[in-house]
């Protein structure tokens, strides 16, 4: 193991009780979170460049916004898969991609991201965010590894994360601390987005860093 990943704070809650959670929060998540995270997810969208025709998988995808910016990207050619382990966040995105009218190019699956239900080669681009810091550290490498698998020789992945610097501010010490001890709610911590990128044997083309209340937030552009 890395030297970086031993720094990283553990995952003690199960993904049964993850699931639990989002479940109970799918309602309230986007006025909870959304609105402060959305700008974020829309700066990874923008380094991805989805176009039209492609196939484009949503690991977490949550209330289900992005799959209508990607959906709508990949126009009535492409076609957006997303996978998320709530079965709340699932139904929220099913019913915002009926109304947009957007069922027929897009396939929500509930499961989880640590096997993904997909061919080998099967993408274009896999896009995920806010959802690779909820992984235990063994983990992120079996979750990029599957991410790997299912892109194309060309594939694209932008990952959008809160990101853990060598420079530690109090911000990000105040949020592991909250993590440790209130695992069900702060339950993402940061992680080193482009370290655990090229570990997984991807090429980082960009990294975009942002802050979110003091929170560094990376958007990082790889290729397979
Ligand atoms: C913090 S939310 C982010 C949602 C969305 N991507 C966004 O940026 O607004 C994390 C999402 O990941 C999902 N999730 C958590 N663990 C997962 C897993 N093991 N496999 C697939 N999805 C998971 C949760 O249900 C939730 O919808």
């Amino acid at each position: 193991m890395s030297q970086n990943r031993n720094q990283i704070s553990r995952v003690t809650r199960s993904k049964e009780s993850a699931k639990t959670s989002y479940d109970r929060m799918s309602q309230w998540y986007d006025l909870i979170a959304g609105s402060s995270e959305w700008k974020f997810v829309e700066v990874g969208l923008g380094i991805l460049e989805a176009a039209n025709g492609e196939k484009i998988l949503d690991i977490g995808h949550g209330t289900g916004k992005s799959i209508l910016a990607l959906a709508q990207s990949v126009g009535k050619s492409g076609y957006v898969y997303g996978l998320d382990i709530s079965e709340g966040m699932h139904s929220i995105a099913s019913d915002r991609v009926e109304k947009a009218g957007l069922s027929n190019n897009v396939d929500l699956r509930v499961g989880d991201a640590a096997k993904l239900p997909f061919e080998d080669g099967f993408f274009d681009a896999v896009f995920s965010s806010f959802t690779l810091e909820l992984f235990d550290t063994p983990e992120i490498p079996l979750v990029l590894e599957e991410c790997r698998r299912v892109l194309s020789s060309e594939g694209r992945l932008v990952i959008v994360s809160m990101a853990k610097k060598s420079r530690q501010s109090i911000a990000v010490k105040m949020y592991e601390w909250a993590h440790e001890v209130m695992p069900n709610y702060a339950d993402c911590r940061p992680i080193y987005v482009t370290e655990s990128l090229a570990e997984a044997g991807f090429q980082v083309i960009e990294q975009k860093e942002m802050q979110m209340w003091g929170l560094p937030v990376d958007a990082v552009f790889a290729k397979k």
